[in-house]
């Protein structure tokens, strides 16, 4: 070293200079710039080495080559840490683009909520009687014996009450057993002609089975207006079932008693299962019982300050679930209020 002129040694430092900053440039990597950086300016690096070793040399060439070995440690830790730098914000220019969150696309969403079939098959009904000129008028789920009874011609202690399984409150208020029990309020309401129809869910205290379910979803149907007739009824329903069906419906009449009706009766359809020719589901007769219809009795018209002899209507209620059984040829109407989310997703 000591022989070693001070020309070479500042060549020396030129080319540790030009060698560290070619490497430097090249290098991608946190830790290779680290061990780099070891290997230029560490403990056993040629820069080093030159700066222990030059007390051997003369004054003049100490100063020129301690000054220039100084500047050039200077120099490659600028360099160093500026390369650092470049390398840590490249990794987080990198880290937005690959990881960032795109809040323009849509969400990817497996399965979407569908309706449930009975809100569906209620909104469709609605819209039928809707466009037929009919109001729809949501019951109350609890009411009182006098709006789900006795207004509908059944007085208290009337056999015809054992046609009713009946949740009964503590306080005597009832979940209503129908959706008749909005009829009252509806013809008091104003002067003919009147027509609603009276969606609500209804409940009854009985055992269920693939027929029978403690809560149904009915809906009652109401006309009256002077000169309203027994064939406007039927005109009516057949109407609403061809539209509900989406094909002509043939409709039965057979006479039945309820008390709210005189004459009463049900309708029934052609069974859309067999077309009519008789299966299990119709028991062979090809039809199926479907509502309780007829005209209203004048005292339900009394009770609402309605002159029967003015007036006449007619009424009918039937249940959802039942028309949606046939309609999607489900088994069980215990189904709709399962909660089962693979009978629900199929619609
Ligand atoms: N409310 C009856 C029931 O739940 C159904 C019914 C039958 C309604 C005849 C009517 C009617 O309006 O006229 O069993």
């Amino acid at each position: 070293m000591a022989n070693k002129d001070i020309k070479t040694l500042l060549a020396d430092l030129d080319k540790i200079e030009t060698d560290a900053k070619d490497k430097i440039a090249k290098i991608q990597d946190l830790k290779d710039l680290e061990d780099l950086k070891t290997k230029v300016l560490g403990r056993k690096s040629k820069l080093t080495n030159i700066l222990k070793n030059i007390k051997n040399l003369d004054k003049e060439a100490k100063k020129e080559l301690g000054s220039s070995a100084n500047k050039l440690r200077v120099n490659l830790t600028n360099e160093f840490e500026q390369k650092t730098k470049n390398i840590q914000f490249k990794k987080l220019e990198n880290i937005s683009k690959e990881e960032a969150i795109d809040i323009t696309l849509p969400g990817k969403v497996n399965r979407q909520g569908t309706i449930h079939p009975l809100t569906q098959m209620l909104h469709r009904a609605e819209d039928i009687f809707y466009r037929m000129g009919f109001e729809v008028v949501y019951a109350n789920e609890v009411d009182d014996d006098y709006h789900n009874f006795q207004t509908v011609n059944i007085p208290e202690g009337h056999p015809a009450r054992d046609s009713w399984d009946t949740f009964w409150t503590k306080d005597g208020h009832i979940a209503i057993t129908h959706t008749s029990s909005m009829q009252n309020r509806i013809l008091s309401a104003k002067e003919p002609p009147i027509r609603a129809v009276v969606p609500g869910r209804s409940f009854r205290n009985e055992a269920t089975d693939a027929r029978h379910e403690h809560t149904f979803t009915q809906i009652e149907g109401i006309y009256v207006d002077k000169g309203i007739t027994f064939a406007d009824m039927l005109g009516t329903l057949k109407t609403f079932f061809s539209e509900f069906f989406e094909q002509d419906m043939d409709i039965l009449f057979s006479p039945d008693f309820f008390p709210f009706v005189e004459p009463g009766g049900m309708i029934s359809l052609t069974c859309i299962l067999c077309n009519g020719d008789g299966c299990d589901v119709c028991k062979k007769t090809g039809w199926l019982e479907i509502l309780g219809c007829g005209m209203i009795h004048p005292k339900v018209l009394e009770m609402a300050k309605l002159d029967p002899n003015v007036y006449s209507g007619f009424a009918w209620g039937f249940g959802l679930e039942r028309l949606i059984m046939l309609k999607s040829n489900i088994e069980d109407v215990r189904h709709f209020f399962s909660g089962n989310l693979k009978f629900i997703r199929q619609f």
